[in-house]
């Protein structure tokens, strides 16, 4: 009791010290009056630690990945103090079966309070497929609460299940609640946000994306956490999302490739194509990566042990919405190439590689158009426009929820796009077997009702024929 009291004292005098204090020597300093010397080499938020010795060496911000190969899941987690260890505690039966341990990266904000945090990445290896482990993280200075994954099954001839959204944020993430229930139903196999998180990650000195990793760790401490960057990840070069997210590969999970059962997964950067500020090398390096792998994919061998591939990025080269985004102009950027140089345009790719499908978000909204390319509609039938399309299907699932409104539609609807929806929601995805796929979209609005569904089916996953008057 007598303990409580002086905590509680001690944080009183703290909140004292910053209300009459610290705006005090504020003005000090802004007259030219400052005369304390302790402090001048301090931002305003250490210097009220610095009187308060507090440790925070609790791991927060839990969350999975998936490693290089299917054997692989990686831990990720985030400290605010150094607690001098890596760790994470697994096993089958109990966690005190395996210890392994990682790597601990220093992570500072770009904000006025140049807050400091720790990221700490464990890849666990060799794991049994198909298996339940349970895990908690951290280290000597203590330990998470304890989490449970199920590793990836062997082999293509099985059907993974997954939610799909982009544009989620901090404030108002409508649909997460309702993922969070169908995640500890075990309805998912992976999560994939495709781009803009937290609205933003770097916002109010980094607070906004540590409080939105805290609001996914239900989801993503139990189901690995698939990720793409977004236009709202562009301070400071993507450094929040970078630090933040460990996907697999050596491009700091700006793109990079998976497999899981049926399905070759390429996640890419559109915003690279928006951002040159960053350097127009990383559309093209990007661009030459996509080229290889997409080839390796290809090769017949591989698209008949795993023939869907699937490409998700965050900006649409298509989209009926109202307002001047890039998908709204016949030229959007990813599809036909950097402007004015019209090269790296990823469409003709696409085609060229048979690509299956292509999942977009960044309009807050949910669209599903028919088999495209270059504006044309390529059905595989009049009656069946899914079954053997000779283009690619192209869906926008923006809508997650954020502090930013729903995106509305133009009132004209374009003979290219099938369905469009402005509720908030999140898609599922299912990939029935090596000749089906199928997938649906969630109203969130509607209190959590289908409001479209479709399968695309393609029984042979060649490349499609480029008609005469391509972007090339
Ligand atoms: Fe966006």
């Amino acid at each position: 009791m007598l303990v409580r009291k002086t905590k509680s004292n001690k944080i009183l005098s703290v909140i004292i010290f910053w209300c009459a204090f610290i705006p005090h020597s504020y003005s000090e300093k802004l007259n030219g009056t400052d005369v304390s010397e302790e402090t001048d080499a301090m931002s305003p938020f250490e210097s009220i630690m610095a009187s308060y010795k507090l440790v925070r060496y609790q791991p927060r911000h839990v969350h999975l990945s998936y490693g290089s190969n299917p054997t692989e899941m990686v831990v990720t987690w985030s400290t605010i103090d150094d607690p001098g260890s890596t760790s994470v505690e697994f096993g089958i039966e109990k966690i005190a079966e395996n210890r392994v341990n990682g790597t601990a990266t220093l992570f500072e904000d770009h904000g006025e309070l140049k807050l400091k945090q720790y990221i700490h990445r464990v890849i666990l290896r060799e794991l049994q497929p198909g298996q339940n482990y349970v895990y908690h993280c951290g280290g000597d200075m203590g330990w998470s609460a304890e989490f449970y994954f199920r590793t990836m099954q062997n082999g293509t001839n099985w059907s993974p299940k997954f939610a799909v959204y982009g544009d989620m944020g901090n404030e108002n993430a409508q649909s997460l609640p309702r993922l969070q229930r169908e995640v500890e139903m075990g309805s998912y196999d992976a999560i994939l946000h495709v781009g803009d998180f937290a609205y933003d990650m770097n916002s109010d000195n980094g607070l906004i994306g540590d409080g939105f990793m805290e609001q996914i760790e239900p989801i993503a401490a139990y189901v690995p956490y698939m990720t793409c960057p977004g236009n709202h990840e562009q301070k400071n070069n993507f450094s929040h999302y970078k630090n933040r997210f460990s996907m697999p590969g050596p491009y700091k999970s700006m793109m990079y490739s998976w497999n899981m059962g049926p399905i070759h997964f390429i996640s890419i950067s559109t915003e690279f194509y928006y951002f040159l500020k960053y350097g127009i090398n990383q559309v093209i390096e990007q661009y030459e990566w996509l080229k290889a792998d997409l080839l390796e994919a290809s090769k017949p061998v591989n698209r008949e042990e795993r023939p869907w591939i699937i490409v998700y990025g965050h900006r649409p080269m298509y989209c009926s919405n109202m307002g001047t985004d890039d998908c709204t102009n016949f030229d959007a950027f990813t599809r036909v190439g950097i402007p004015f140089l019209h090269i790296n345009g990823l469409e003709d790719l696409f085609m060229e590689n048979g690509v299956d499908l292509a999942i977009w978000a960044h309009q807050h909204s949910y669209e599903r158009m028919f088999p495209l390319y270059n504006y044309q509609v390529y059905k595989g039938s009049e009656t069946e426009p899914y079954k053997n399309p000779k283009a690619l299907v192209h869906i926008t699932t923006g809508s997650a929820g954020c502090k930013e409104d729903h995106a509305e539609f133009k009132k004209e609807k374009p003979a290219w796009t099938a369905f469009r929806s402005s509720d908030y929601g999140y898609s599922r995805l299912q990939a029935m077997n090596k000749t089906h796929l199928y997938w649906e979209q969630v109203s969130d609005d509607q209190e959590g009702i289908v409001v479209d569904s479709f399968y695309l089916i393609r029984e042979n996953h060649s490349s499609y024929q480029i008609p005469d008057g391509s972007n090339v």
